[in-house]
């Protein structure tokens, strides 16, 4: 059994900040009107959403799994404030799961199989990680996909319902994608002040991560190539954004925390929490 400390320290104050943010903010898939008219009608536009909408909701799922995960083993490192932000985190991909299974419902469709996405399915098993860190610039992929595809379903305008749903998620995400930012950098300083050539190390061994899971991308997209295209979504443009702003997430995070263990900066405000992340 675990010896936990009675008293947490509670002491990262910007942890801390984004997670009563996230209490805050809290909302239900019952606040939806699941009844907005329908804009979507041919059997053919609904086969070919139902498949794209696919790696969203593998990826929700994946999510609230792989969170799930983390939590008690944030609990076994003492990092208090990161597991308590986690448990909101997890709810929040829990409401997501939740969202699209109902859109799915709305338009009596199902995703596709294992066995006809095998791609999507590898792209997800490959971002479980035990470590905190490695795992955070895994999902970090995962995130940001979210957020594209999820802005241009909302660009589209393809169904009132999906638009808000995509307008709910998106302020999730982008707490998400503030943590991540935090934690990191907070990581990254550490390792930076202990030595320089630790946080090369560990920035390169992220990096080399990130790829990996990136690499993974492309065999998605072409599986969905044609209902990409008839939707009116790039996917060449979707890949070159997706890999140009991962990168340049974890890059800001390393950075950032190289800036702070050398003085030549201050951690990133508390209020930029939210906007890191948008
Ligand atoms: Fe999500
Ligand atoms: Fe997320």
């Amino acid at each position: 059994m675990n010896i936990y400390k009675v008293l947490p320290d509670l002491k990262k104050k910007r942890q801390m900040h984004i997670w009563n943010t996230a209490l805050r903010s809290q909302w239900s898939a019952m606040d939806i009107d699941w009844d907005k008219p329908h804009r979507i009608t041919s059997r053919r536009f609904k086969d070919q959403l139902a498949k794209i909408l696919t790696p969203v909701l593998m990826g929700e799922q994946a999510a609230l799994y792989s969170v799930s995960g983390l939590i008690p083993i944030l609990g076994h490192r003492a990092e208090v404030e990161s597991q308590f932000y986690l448990t909101t985190w997890a709810v929040d991909e829990a409401r997501h799961t939740e969202l699209f299974t109902y859109f799915y419902q709305r338009l009596d469709r199902e995703p596709m199989s294992i066995r006809r996405f095998p791609a999507g399915y590898l792209f997800q098993s490959q971002i479980v990680s035990k470590d905190p860190a490695e795992w955070l610039a895994g999902v970090l992929v995962s995130e940001v996909l979210a957020k594209l595809v999820l802005e241009e379903f909302k660009r589209l305008d393809l169904d009132p319902v999906l638009s808000d749903v995509s307008d709910g998620i998106l302020l999730d995400e982008a707490r998400h994608l503030g943590f991540n930012h935090i934690y990191l950098e907070d990581r990254f300083s550490t390792l930076f002040l202990n030595e320089e050539e630790e946080g090369q190390a560990y920035s390169g061994q992220l990096t080399r991560r990130l790829q990996a899971v990136l690499d993974l991308v492309p065999p998605i997209f072409a599986a969905l190539d044609q209902e990409l295209t008839d939707l009116g979504i790039d996917r060449h443009e979707l890949l070159h954004n997706l890999d140009t702003e991962s990168k340049r997430r974890l890059q800001r995070s390393v950075k950032a925390g190289r800036a702070v263990a050398t003085r030549q900066k201050k951690a990133s405000r508390l209020e930029d929490a939210e906007i890191l992340g948008s």
